[in-house]
């Protein structure tokens, strides 16, 4: 396979930028086609820890990186990413980074909509990362965004701008905020302009002439196949779409050949922000989960809601996404646990479900069926070969093969980028 498309199967946080790390090492470019900086991703190399947000996590490796037009871009927010990974060492310029010039931007009153909505008394709160992801998808959709290319015109980009805040101006007088004049919003991108001129560029073209040229490219997924605005667990999601096609279109390659999708899934299950998790642990296993594991949100330090592993939802996934084979992550995190369970099924209203209906509330009480695996109580951290793997530990992941029917083509057992164990490389 040329194109290895690398997706988020639950409700994000599984090591997409682990494994995107390390299969980047095999890749001629990675591209990054949908979210923003709501994304937090955590790479590991020789324990110096990079977190990237828009930076494609090929950087790190040197690989060409583009940003496509399915992002949602806070220049701010990437000219204080690129210094503090430069700070570590990775020489980010115009020869390593390209930005789609029709990429929408998010903007101060982007972020500020987003904070009013979520701080508002009444409704339905979603637990936003804050970012204005959603009003800037809102205003694509809604055909008044700035995009990148449209900061260079500056005979056009005031009247832009007011197109915008004609729209945004009364939202922001309805909640209590103070108005906007358009001056403001073109000085703050001027100011802007030169630091990101030189990342600005027609990606599709080259992306589809690598495609062309049978080089591999890599396709970055944010968050997760439950966090798809269309096929999530909505309203309860971010507002892109997250699933393996979206690929093409947050890139402009549109058929992407050769393709191989991989769904990275972490042993357990985790979210952050509000919404249904019917094998949500709100007792000590979760706690225990959430201590050994980790699970802090990297880009708003919230603690991550933690269960156990929920099939339905994983196959669920996987027929959306097409997804090929799994990475499973964070293995080592149930070493200690003297009994694992594994969800198979729902009831809800005496009816049995194998998919999560989309009418369920956070509130909706769900009959699961789990299954019960014994632990094995060794550590696994590090391991790097699936035959030192302690006996009940294989039992697992052949399990979780047999449950889903997917295959597993890498397995990670610490966040180290070496610590992996490749049964199948999905390039080749
Ligand atoms: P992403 O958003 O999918 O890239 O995942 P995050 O980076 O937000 O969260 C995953 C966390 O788990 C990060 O802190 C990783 O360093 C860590 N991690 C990744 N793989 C493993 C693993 O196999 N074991 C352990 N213990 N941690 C892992
Ligand atoms: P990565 O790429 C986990 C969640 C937020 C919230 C919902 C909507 O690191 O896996 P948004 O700010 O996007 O409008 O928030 O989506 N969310 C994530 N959860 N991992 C992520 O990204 C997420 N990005 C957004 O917590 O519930
Ligand atoms: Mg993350």
């Amino acid at each position: 396979m040329s194109n290895v498309i690398v997706i988020g199967s639950q409700w994000g946080d599984e090591g997409k930028g682990k494994i995107v790390d390390w299969l980047s090492n095999k890749a001629d470019a990675v591209v990054r086609f949908q979210g923003g900086h709501n994304a937090g991703h955590t790479l590991v190399v020789n324990e110096e820890v990079y977190k990237l947000s828009l930076l494609p996590s090929g950087v790190v490796r040197g690989k060409k990186s583009y940003i496509g037009n399915g992002v949602v871009l806070d220049l701010w927010a990437l000219a204080e990413e690129i210094k503090t990974i430069s700070a570590k060492g990775v020489n980010i310029d115009q020869n390593l980074l390209s930005i789609s010039e029709t990429t929408p931007l998010i903007l101060s009153y982007h972020r500020e909509l987003d904070t009013a909505r979520e701080h508002k008394l009444q409704g339905i709160k979603i637990g936003t990362t804050g970012r204005g992801i959603g009003p800037a998808y809102e205003d694509k959709v809604g055909r008044r965004a700035i995009r990148l290319c449209d900061i260079f015109d500056i005979k056009t980009l005031k009247n832009k701008i007011e197109n915008a805040l004609f729209h945004h101006n009364p939202i922001r007088k309805g909640l209590g905020i103070e108005e906007i004049q358009s001056d403001n919003i073109v000085n703050q991108l001027h100011s802007m302009s030169g630091f990101i001129k030189p990342f600005v560029k027609n990606i599709w073209k080259e992306l589809i002439d690598l495609q062309n040229e049978k080089k591999n490219i890599l396709f970055e997924g944010a968050q997760g196949t439950m966090l798809d605005i269309d096929h999530g667990t909505y309203p309860f999601v971010t507002s892109s779409n997250t699933i393996s096609s979206q690929a093409g279109i947050g890139s402009g390659i549109g058929m992407i050949q050769n393709s191989y999708t991989l769904g990275i899934t972490k042993a357990y299950l985790t979210r952050v922000g509000e919404g249904p998790f019917p094998t949500e642990q709100d007792n000590s296993i979760g706690e225990k989960l959430g201590t050994l594991g980790n699970e802090f949100g990297t880009v708003t330090g919230r603690k991550r809601r933690c269960g156990w592993l929920d099939i339905v939802l994983l196959k669920q996934s996987a027929d959306i996404c097409g997804i090929h084979g799994m990475a499973l992550t964070k293995l080592d995190v149930l070493d200690s646990f003297e009994k694992i369970r594994v969800c198979i099924s729902y009831k809800y209203n005496g009816k049995k479900y194998d998919y999560l209906p989309p009418t369920i509330t956070p509130a909706d009480e769900l009959e699961k069926e789990y299954i019960e695996i014994d632990g094995w109580n060794t550590s696994t951290k590090g391991c790097r070969n699936f035959e030192d793997l302690p006996s009940n530990a294989k039992k697992y992941v052949n399990i979780l093969k047999e449950l889903t029917g997917i295959e597993i083509s890498l397995l990670s057992t610490s966040p180290e980028r070496e610590d992996t164990i490749l049964f199948k490389n999905p390039f080749s």
